[in-house]
């Protein structure tokens, strides 16, 4: 993929869209940090940051973090030196107030977002994929289950450790978070439609066609 040399997105879509396999690949090609809030939280949970301890049970239950410290959390790494050269948000903004904060931090920071792709899955896809997911508890990486048959654990590809079921991929969780999407996150698409910033991706295709047809989508939208 060719690079840009800067790139500011966000990835939009619900659980299982694909967008930290997206994020991951888009940011990397960029060389530009890959902000997943989703992450950051479960970081902190595993690690028993006073931030973990007021998210660890909101995680659990697939409800959504408060907007003032979701916000905070993004504050911080937007402003870092990391992030001069761009960035690719996954998970956020997630709520009309987080994309409002994140338009405001922008403009503090004098930058200008180049898109918002929506990757777009049915809800079969959803939670099939949701329900095939493994996550390696040592080095982070996230595979895919052929055929999404739960109870089937393989070692990590890269790092030979046993892979686990993220604790929100339990079939009630999955609901609750399709349902709080809807209901939180998916006005967002609206929100960044009205003034020519969002982009939708099909994102049930092979995911090299994904990553093919998303930086078709952004492209041009970069600035070099
Ligand atoms: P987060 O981690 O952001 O979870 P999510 O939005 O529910 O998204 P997922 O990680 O489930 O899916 P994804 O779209 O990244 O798909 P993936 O690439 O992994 O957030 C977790 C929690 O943190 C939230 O519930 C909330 O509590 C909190 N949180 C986070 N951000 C927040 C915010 N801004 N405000 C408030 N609270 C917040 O792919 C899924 C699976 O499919 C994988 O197995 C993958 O290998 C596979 N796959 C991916 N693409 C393809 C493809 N094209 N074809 C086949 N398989 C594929």
């Amino acid at each position: 993929m060719e690079v840009a040399s800067v790139l500011r997105v966000l990835l939009v879509g619900p659980p299982g869209a694909g967008k930290g396999t997206q994020a991951a690949l888009l940011a990397s090609a960029a060389a530009v940090p890959h902000l997943s809030t989703g992450e950051m939280f479960r970081q902190a949970v595993a690690h028993g940051t006073p931030t973990g301890e007021r998210v660890r049970a909101l995680l659990d239950q697939g409800a959504l973090v408060s907007d003032d410290v979701t916000v905070g959390v993004v504050r911080e790494q937007l402003s870092s030196a990391d992030c001069e050269r761009g960035f690719v948000l996954d998970g956020f903004p997630r709520t009309i107030p987080q994309a409002l904060a994140l338009d405001e931090m922008l403009l503090d920071l004098g930058l200008v977002l180049d898109a918002a792709v929506a990757l777009t899955v049915p809800r079969e896809v959803l939670v099939a994929r949701l329900t095939g997911r493994r996550v390696c508890p040592q080095c982070g990486g996230v595979y895919q289950l052929a055929g999404g048959s739960p109870g089937v654990e393989a070692a990590c590809p890269r790092c030979g450790t046993v892979l686990v079921t993220r604790d929100d991929d339990r079939p009630e969780v999955q609901a609750r978070r399709l349902e709080v999407y809807w209901r939180e996150t998916a006005p967002l698409l609206e929100y960044y439609a009205r003034d020519g910033r969002l982009v939708a991706v099909d994102g049930d295709q092979p995911v090299e066609k994904v990553a093919s047809s998303l930086k078709a989508a952004i492209d041009g939208r970069m600035r070099r």
